[in-house]
């Protein structure tokens, strides 16, 4: 059964960085529905990756939604510039971050769809105050900074509380799980209400995108 409701967005992180436009093209012609790109400052996270002169690329590019996550600790100094890039999704750390719902405004001005993003260890809770005013929240499977490393199960029980809590206060509001997402992993993920699944080494380590892509959103395919 083919899952229309989930979108995938493939980390290119794990993407040959050398050959980025062939890449996101390709990718594109996978049926990805989302570009998802890892901002990693070497500071909140121990990995250094591109800042605003590449994502401007990658926009001018992509011809599906692109997707910053920001791993950085000052992330209001990108907020006002990635809306003005018109970039679609920007999810800002819950960790990093002393007036959250001042920069969750700062994104909305914008008109970009405004996620939290919350580490293995950040309970969901912490967000539920401000859940009205969020599109989307990222739950993080994996320690941030890498990619490649393992799924951490303790999500899932993440995932139902804040489904439940979202059912009540935005039902509108999208759930987003990054981190080891794999064809093993993803069938739970997507029973419990997770509708984008970010994934990089599963898809880029593969020769046929595409068949990673499909993989993932269609249940019944291991
Ligand atoms: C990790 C990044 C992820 C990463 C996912 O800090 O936020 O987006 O690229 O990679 P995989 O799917 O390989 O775990
Ligand atoms: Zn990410």
């Amino acid at each position: 059964m083919k899952n229309e409701n989930v979108k995938i967005a493939p980390s290119i992180l794990s993407a040959d960085f050398l050959n980025l436009e062939k890449e996101i093209i390709e990718i594109q012609n996978s049926g990805a529905d989302i570009l998802h790109l890892d901002v990693m400052d070497g500071h909140f996270v121990p990995n250094l990756t591109f800042g605003l002169p590449i994502i401007e690329k990658i926009k001018k590019t992509a011809k599906i939604p692109v997707d910053v996550h920001l791993m950085v600790t000052n992330p209001e100094l990108y907020l006002e510039k990635l809306g003005k890039l018109g970039i679609d999704y920007v999810s800002i750390q819950q960790e990093t971050v002393f007036h959250l719902h001042r920069q969750i405004r700062i994104l909305k001005d914008y008109n970009v769809k405004a996620g939290v993003a919350l580490n293995p260890a950040t309970a969901v809770s912490t967000i539920f105050p401000i859940l009205e005013e969020l599109d989307f929240v990222l739950i993080m499977s994996v320690n941030p900074g890498f990619g490649g490393q393992n799924f951490l199960p303790l999500v899932y029980d993440k995932i139902t509380k804040l489904k439940e809590t979202a059912a009540r206060k935005n039902p509108q509001l999208e759930i987003e799980v990054d981190g080891g997402v794999n064809n093993l992993n993803a069938p739970e993920l997507i029973a419990k209400g997770v509708n984008i699944l970010v994934a990089g080494s599963y898809i880029f380590n593969k020769k046929n995108y595409s068949q990673q892509v499909n993989s993932l959103r269609n249940r019944n395919v291991r």
